[in-house]
């Protein structure tokens, strides 16, 4: 790392590169804190990461690689810019699916400087041979590459700069050991709480030039299923209701008359998240269901089931995974006003 990069903690990252998938990447970039001072919420890890980075600091040295795995939308594209912020490194961000062959890894990792930061979002899909040649790269700083087939195969190696891996993903047990193995620093990001979720509903408000009460911001956060993205975007929303009719300030009302109009219920859930307990509650009556059964009843695709819906409703006590299904748990059932029944009650999960 050069002296420059040192001295440049706390500037906004370089970003390297401009592609589409990068503005998917930086997708509502205005709001997203720089730094980790301006990141709310995920206490311990950003508490970790400090230490990790003073020290990385100290010895002048890039920061060891980092896995980063929860559901979508809490934070952990932004924890990796804010990251290279900290680290005054640049950052080049893509995502498992893009890196097709060796060659766009090659490309991508000649490119970073010493101490940079390389930022694979969905790094559970990276195919078996990048992922194989992903490992030499993050242990040895070098780029084995094959040319030639057959008898005639020849290995190459080539030499890299020493940089950062951060993958994120929202599929941890999908992660090879080996892989895992690979990360210095592995965080499992958690949803947030309502009261962290207000602070970043008033800073983006802020952001944004649009005045809100407490208890109008607390409404959003509230609704928001412990996800920054989703209390973001259910901002903008409410303020559109609150713009069209004529108000200054985003208060409960307001927040409570758009989010009810928006389908969005008390808790958060939607229209999805309610079909998924109708067929759990009425349709199977707390017996198990399959993913496949689960997601043709409710129209949706099973990874979007498995990887959008279901950690909420599981961490909120409305669903429960068996070995034989999906199961009903007891929010579920007094969502709908019935009593608990079937695999939850025989299994004596429900304490009486
Ligand atoms: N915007 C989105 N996520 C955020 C976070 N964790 N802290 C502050 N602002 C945010």
């Amino acid at each position: 790392m050069s002296s420059s990069q040192k001295d440049s903690s706390l500037l906004p990252p370089r970003i390297l590169n401009g592609s589409k998938k990068e503005e998917e990447i930086n997708y509502d970039n205005s709001l997203r804190p720089r730094s980790l001072d301006e990141y709310i919420g995920q206490e311990s890890i950003r508490e970790n990461l400090r230490v990790f980075i003073k020290a990385a600091k100290i010895r002048g040295e890039a920061l060891d690689h980092v896995l980063l795995n929860g559901p979508p939308g809490l934070g952990k594209t932004t924890l990796a810019f804010c990251l290279a912020t900290e680290m005054g490194s640049g950052i080049k961000a893509t995502s498992g699916p893009a890196i097709e062959r060796q060659i766009d890894l090659l490309v991508l990792l000649k490119n970073l400087q010493q101490g940079d930061i390389l930022f694979i979002d969905e790094i559970h899909r990276l195919s078996r041979v990048v992922e194989e040649i992903l490992y030499p790269a993050m242990e040895d700083f070098v780029f084995d590459r094959v040319v030639g087939k057959g008898t005639r195969a020849k290995s190459r190696r080539i030499p890299l700069p020493r940089f950062t891996l951060i993958g994120a993903t929202t599929r941890g047990g999908m992660i090879s050991s080996p892989m895992r193995d690979r990360f210095g620093i592995n965080f499992n990001l958690s949803f947030y709480t309502n009261e962290d979720l207000k602070k970043i509903v008033t800073r983006s408000a802020g952001i944004v030039n649009t005045k809100i009460s407490e208890e109008g911001a607390f409404e959003i956060a509230s609704r928001s299923r412990g996800t920054p993205r989703i209390a973001n975007r259910l901002l903008r929303r409410v303020r559109d209701y609150a713009m069209v009719e004529g108000l200054d300030i985003i208060d409960r009302e307001i927040s409570d008359r758009a989010l009810e109009r928006m389908g969005i219920d008390v808790n958060g859930l939607d229209e999805i998240d309610r079909r998924i307990l109708e067929c759990l509650v009425i349709r199977f009556n707390g017996k198990p269901v399959g993913i496949d059964t689960l997601a043709a009843y409710v129209q949706e695709e099973p990874s979007n089931l498995e990887e959008i819906y279901e950690p909420f409703l599981l961490k909120m006590g409305y669903m429960a995974k068996t070995p034989r299904g999906r199961i009903a748990a007891p929010e579920a059932f007094k969502f709908f006003g019935k009593k608990p029944a079937g695999e939850y009650c025989e299994q004596g999960l429900l304490e009486i």
